[in-house]
This record gives structure tokens, sequence and C-alpha cells, in this order.
């Protein structure tokens, strides 16, 4: 008998022991299951960038609808791996339609974080709490709003079939090797090359989730993307259904994009006076697709001339220091300029950072535009126009070498570094123009 009972005891713990580790098991593998169910997923910008951020994703499967949910795990200090169980989780409701017209097999599910801590990172996966799936996981930093921090400016990815979004990621991956990982993405328009081709903006996301799980990404609409329902289906962005028009304060800067498929600024000008009125930022930076200064081929045609008329002298009036832009695939910057004139500086200098030579413009009076070429594999020829008297810096001919340009805000200076990838040849990155603006 006294043999019995604590053999009888031990063989209770034992099973305890079998009990709990199976049960911490089976918990693990339900609350982690992956899914591949879950594609296309963005985090964007809505709001203050300091404590929100918006998700947009995708499923195939109807039975998705209004059961999905957006779950953030702020990470500790060093923390490399989420593990979605801290109490301190936020799990999100996300809103579902159907996009009928666009891509009828599809359903899209977005929401909105706020609350945020500020300089925090955050990781996040979206999926199902209901039907315990979840996708891949990604992270984006809040911003500290402190005036040190990086972005990418990146445009035209512009592809249509596998090997040209191939050629993009290549080149999205060699900027994130060489210039590290940014804040956020700046994509200046033409995402792909038929905005309403539901198959490439599958595989826009397919091919660059992984850099788009590091980072916060903010497009402006472009002429390829036809409409601007497209980049509202794949971002979610606190702007019109019918144009993308959006800002935001990072840091000591104010972000703008602009909607440039139009003719007519009427609008988005009453509407960017408020921006403006609202923010004291030090640095102001504007982006859209279509650029009113270039030595491309689109410079003279009517859709342009509307932005050199309607927009430019409005830029200037506002003391923007920086616009970015698109469209034309050639490499091409202006000095500081005074609406379609040469602006004035205190000083300019020129110095050697190692093979590169950096241009600082002190105190300039005046408006930088910048085009920069394409990240992906469309590239143009520079043509004679009426404004290559404004460019300092541009492409003599037509070179297949894809660019992305990292902008680093720090303090009173903005760095606007610009890298060419010769893809697919040496595969060498070289810097082929650096501009600093000193205030
Ligand atoms: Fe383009």
């Amino acid at each position: 008998m006294k043999k019995i009972i604590p053999t009888t005891i031990i063989v209770l713990i034992c099973f305890l022991i079998i009990f709990i580790l199976a049960s911490g098991f089976f918990y693990q593998n339900t609350d982690y299951e992956f899914s591949e169910d879950f594609f296309k997923i963005s985090v964007s910008f809505f709001g203050d960038a300091s404590s929100s951020r918006a998700f947009s994703f995708f499923t195939r499967d109807e039975s998705y609808k209004d059961i999905c949910n957006i779950q953030l795990d702020p990470a500790e200090e060093n923390e490399q791996t989420p593990n979605f169980r801290d109490r301190d989780n936020i799990i999100i409701k996300a809103e579902s339609h159907n996009t009928y017209m666009l891509y009828p097999s599809q359903l899209r599910h977005y929401g909105v974080a706020d609350s945020l801590e500020k300089g925090t990172k955050y990781f996040y996966r979206v999926g199902s709490q209901q039907k315990r799936a979840w996708s891949a996981w990604g992270y984006f930093v809040t911003d500290d709003q402190d005036s040190d921090f990086m972005f990418f400016h990146i445009t035209d990815s512009q592809s249509k079939e596998e090997a040209e979004f191939e050629a993009y990621r290549e080149s999205l991956s060699k900027a994130y090797q060489t210039a590290g990982i940014p804040e956020f993405i700046i994509t200046t328009g033409d995402l792909v090359e038929t905005g309403l081709n539901t198959q490439e903006w599958d595989l826009f996301f397919d091919k660059t989730q992984d850099f788009m799980f590091k980072t916060t990404f903010a497009p402006a609409n472009g002429n390829h993307e036809l409409l601007s329902t497209p980049i509202y289906y794949h971002f979610h962005l606190d702007t019109p259904k019918n144009q993308i028009r959006y800002s935001f304060e990072y840091g000591n800067a104010l972000f703008i994009i602009l909607e440039s498929n139009t003719l007519d600024y009427k609008n988005q000008s009453a509407w960017m006076q408020e921006v403006f009125a609202a923010s004291d930022k030090e640095f102001k930076i504007v982006a859209f697709h279509k650029a009113p200064f270039s030595s491309g081929n689109h410079a003279a045609q009517k859709d342009v001339t509307a932005i050199r008329n309607q927009v430019v002298p409005f830029l200037y009036e506002h003391g923007v220091d920086l616009v970015l832009n698109g469209h034309d695939h050639i490499y091409c910057r202006t000095y500081p300029l005074i609406n379609d004139e040469v602006g004035s500086w205190d000083s300019r200098t020129q110095t050697k950072v190692g093979d590169a030579s950096k241009i600082t413009y002190k105190n300039p009076n005046g408006v930088i535009y910048s085009i920069n070429r394409s990240i992906g594999s469309k590239f143009y020829t520079k043509s004679k126009t009426m404004n290559d008297h404004l460019i300092e810096f541009g492409d003599q001919e037509r070179v297949l070498k894809p660019v992305f340009s990292k902008v680093i805000i720090k303090d009173n200076t903005l760095n606007y570094i610009s890298y060419e990838y010769d893809r697919g040849d040496t595969d060498e990155v070289r810097i082929i123009d650096w501009f600093e603006i000193e205030k």
C-alpha cells in the first residue's frame, strides 16, 4: 500500500507535465497557424505618423469577409522576432469589401491602428483570429518626431511581366543592401504598367512583399495606374477615392503627395493651402508623378504644362524645398528654382565624399525638382526640351540602369543621394548625384 501511493502520485505528476506541455504545444500551433490566404499586404500612413499606421490586404476566400484582423506586437528592445502573445498586443478588426470592378475574385480588407507609441517598432501580421490563420509578419517603426530620419525615393517600377517585376525586386533589394532599411518609401507613381490589371498587382506584391514588410509605403498615383482606385485599394490612405492626395508629417518635415492625373489643380491647391497653414515643419517636400521640369519627352505636354502653370508657383510661394517626381524615366534634377527660373542661394559648395561629389546649397531660395529615372527596367531617352537650362544634373543619353535615392534629414540639413545600379552587368552601385540643402 505504502509503495502504491507514491507511484500513483509520480504517474499523475508525469501525466500532468505531459498534459501541460502538450496543451502549450497545441495552443502555440493553432495560435501561430501560418496561412497563405492573405496577400498584397501593405502598411501606409494615415494621419499622425508617430501614432498610427494603416493596413490593406486581400484574400481570395469569401468566407473571410468581416472576420479579418490586424495584430500588432510592440517590440521589446532589440527584439528581432515577435511572439504575438504578449499582453500588450493590439488586435484590430478589419473592414472587408468586394472589389468587383477591378479584382472580381478578391476580397479586400483594411484597417487603421492608432494610439500607438511614438518611436516604437511594431511587429504586425494580418489574418483572422476567428479562423486562427495568420500571414507572415512584418514591422514598421513609428516616427519618434526628432529631426533625424531616412527614407527612399523610388519611381516608375512600372512592370507588367514576371521578369520585369524580378528586375524591380533586385533593385529594391540592392537599395536596402546599399542604403539601409528606410523608415518609409515614397514611390512617385507608375507602380505597374496597367493599373487595372490584377495580375500585375499580384506580382508587384508577390515579388517585393518581404521588403514591404520592413517599412511603410507612401505611393503617389501615376498615369499608368489609369484611375485612382488601384492605389486606393492596395494602400489604405487618408485620401478621397477619386484622387490620390494626402499628407503626413515626419520628424521635422511635412510631406504632401499630390494627384497629377488631372488638368485642374484648384481643389488640390485649396486643400494644400490648409495643409501648409497647419504645419510649422522645417522642411516641406511634395511628391507627384508628372515632372514639371525635365529633359524628358513629357515636358511639353498639356498635362505637364498645367502643372507648371497651376502648381509650380504655388509650391514656391509656400516654401517647398524639394519635389519628388517620376514619369520621364530619366535621371534629371534641377537647381533650386523660383517658378521657372533658376533661384538663388547664399553659397554653393562642392565637396568630395569618397568617389562621390556632394553639392551643398546654403539657404537656397527656390525649389529643387528631382526625377528618379526608374527603379524598374523601362528607361527613356533624353530629348531636347525647353527645360535644359534649369537642369543641374541629368542624363545625356538613354541609360539602362535603375536608380534609387536615399534622403536623410538631420537637424537643418537634407541630403539627397541618388544611386545608379548596374544591374545584371557589373552589379555595382555608384552615386550619380548628391545634393544637400542646408538651412
Ligand atoms: Fe512611368
